[in-house]
């Protein structure tokens, strides 16, 4: 039987902005996906980058009198160094001035024209250039884009145009009865009537030479750019090596999901995927739009100077936790406020008192009581019981909130053990037994607690991978953590007799909370 395969996409960021906690979000959810896929045993390909061509970066490059390219080249590597510093394990980081992109690019707009859905017209519309998308009136307030604050375009020009019209019942079709999905439904229902209202117009896609030199250029007329957002939608074939890596492409084709804020789901859920459908290939399985970030209350701007630099959050608190927080806070399809205060408070109570205490008391009493070795358990009793079903309980609904993305809910789930075996401490009272001479039953009660936290540790790894590697080494494992398997390795009674727990090292120490709220002095942006 084949492998299952698992692709997962993110959006290919803007380079005219720097890596924020907003595109953080987005990389981390893919990456604990990721891992987590790879737990189960399958193929996984994860794919991320940078959205480099069109008037946006043209004109933010002058700006910083710099070439586009030497502009571009600096602000990628800031996004990759930013996810270095998260622990971000992707697969393949494209940008869109790779020649290979490029060339695949122009090998797809060929093929497109071939087949009748590229022809030259005029083109008058409404354009925000901060969106790089183009508006129609309701879409405005007060005739400005909501998002940037400012009047679009007014564009009128000859242009070549690409026939999105005839693909708006198949696509509403195809969304309607979730042969492609959208997820939360809410969103679903929002591109529905998006299509139902304003019906899809042939939209251009190119501009001349004169006005964008910083893009693609037509195959079959180059005094024309392609539109930036052709380009960029292009990503999710060429980053797969498509035309020439037939394997990967026959491996991984279709996404299995792709990742994203409300802000870009009209244009995917329009011409994107209108493109897949001119190309004669499988649609993408899945559309997840999570929520928005806001900072302290407000939209983050430069101009509001609340802009969080996720290189200098993973300094202060490390990758994990911020990787805990931002998956812990709220549920992924709604939008959420983040603070400073919040991730303290979260990393005392969940991380430092829960999960951390819960290993700190353990090491210790393991090399106390039982010479640091893993005994025989010895007998059952009602308390064991709980705490094994706990565990059990929990890995069965591991993999439907998964494929629902309920990263709070997964996270939720875990803690239930976490709480539940600092509290079978309480009970069981390792130390009474100790000083009674009660063999048997401490090695029992050591046993459950030590195999809750292996569980545990698998199962928070694609969350926290350098916390719970730290935690398997001190528990003696001779295997590799990443090669542990769910669900075969996280069934209960796998924790190996003999096995030699070493000595801990501290993970989440407390931290004095900040009284106000300091957020500001991680706005490096
Ligand atoms: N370049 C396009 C995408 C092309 S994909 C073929 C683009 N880039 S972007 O830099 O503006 O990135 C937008 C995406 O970044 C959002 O859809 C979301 O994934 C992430 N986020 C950026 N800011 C965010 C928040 N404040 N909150 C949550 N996610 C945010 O659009």
């Amino acid at each position: 039987m084949s492998k299952k395969s698992f692709f997962v996409t993110t959006p290919i960021y803007y380079v005219n902005d720097v890596p924020h906690i907003g595109h953080s979000y987005t990389t981390i959810a893919a990456d604990v996906l990721t891992r987590y896929h790879k737990l189960c045993g399958h193929d996984v390909f994860f794919l991320t980058g940078t959205d480099e061509h069109g008037i946006k970066i043209q004109q933010t490059a002058e700006k910083a009198t710099k070439s586009p390219k030497e502009f571009c080249d600096e602000v990628a590597e800031k996004f990759k160094g930013a996810w270095r510093s998260l622990n971000i394990e992707y697969d393949n980081f494209i940008r869109t001035t790779d020649h290979h992109h490029e060339e695949a690019v122009k090998k797809v707009l060929q093929i497109l024209y071939d087949k009748g859905y590229i022809y030259k017209g005029r083109y008058e519309a409404l354009y925000c250039v901060g969106c790089e998308q183009f508006k129609t009136k309701s879409d405005l307030v007060e005739g400005k884009c909501p998002d940037h604050k400012i009047e679009p375009e007014e564009r009128s020009e000859e242009c070549y145009l690409f026939k999105l019209s005839a693909f708006q019942d198949r696509l509403y079709e195809q969304i309607k009865n979730d042969k492609f999905k959208i997820l939360p439904l809410e969103r679903k229902n929002e591109v529905l009537s998006f299509i139902e209202n304003e019906g899809l117009q042939d939209i251009s896609i190119s501009r001349e030479k004169a006005q964008v030199y910083w893009g693609v250029s037509l195959p079959f007329d180059p005094s024309h750019t392609t539109y930036v957002w052709v380009d960029a939608f292009l990503n999710y074939l060429t980053g797969l090596g498509w035309p020439e890596d037939k394997d990967s492409f026959a491996m991984f084709w279709p996404p299995t999901v792709q990742l994203m804020a409300k802000d870009i789901l009209r244009v995917h859920a329009t011409i994107w995927l209108a493109i897949v459908m001119a190309l004669d290939i499988e649609l993408p399985r899945m559309y997840f739009i999570h929520g928005y970030f806001t900072v302290n209350g407000q939209k983050m701007s430069k101009s509001l100077k609340n802009v969080i630099d996720p290189v200098a959050l993973s300094e202060k608190y490390g990758a994990d936790v911020i990787r805990y927080f931002i998956l812990s806070e709220f549920p992924f399809g709604t939008d959420g406020n983040f603070s400073i205060k919040r991730l303290e408070e979260s990393y005392n109570s969940d991380l430092a008192n829960d999960f951390g205490n819960l290993i700190h008391r353990t090491i210790p009493m393991m090399n106390k009581y039982c010479n640091g070795v893993v005994l025989e358990p010895k007998e059952e009793d009602t308390i064991d019981e709980e705490l094994k079903r706990i565990a059990e309980d929990s890995v069965s609904v591991l993999g439907e909130l998964f494929d629902g993305l309920k990263f709070r809910e997964i996270l939720a789930e875990i803690w239930k053990i976490v709480k539940r075996a600092n509290k079978y401490i309480d009970e069981a009272a390792p130390w009474i037994l100790f000083k009674e001479e009660n063999s048997g039953r401490l090695s029992t009660v050591m046993y459950n607690i030590l195999e809750s936290i292996r569980i545990i540790t698998i199962l928070v790894y694609p969350f926290m991978p350098e916390t719970s590697q730290k935690i398997w080494e001190q528990l003696g494992m001779t295997e590799d953590l990443d090669s542990q398997r769910i669900p075969q390795d996280v069934v209960w009674g796998g924790l190996k007799v003999g096995t030699e727990i070493k000595k801990g090292v501290p993970l989440f120490p407390r931290i004095e909370l900040n009284k106000e709220n300091q957020s500001e002095s991680l706005n490096c942006l």
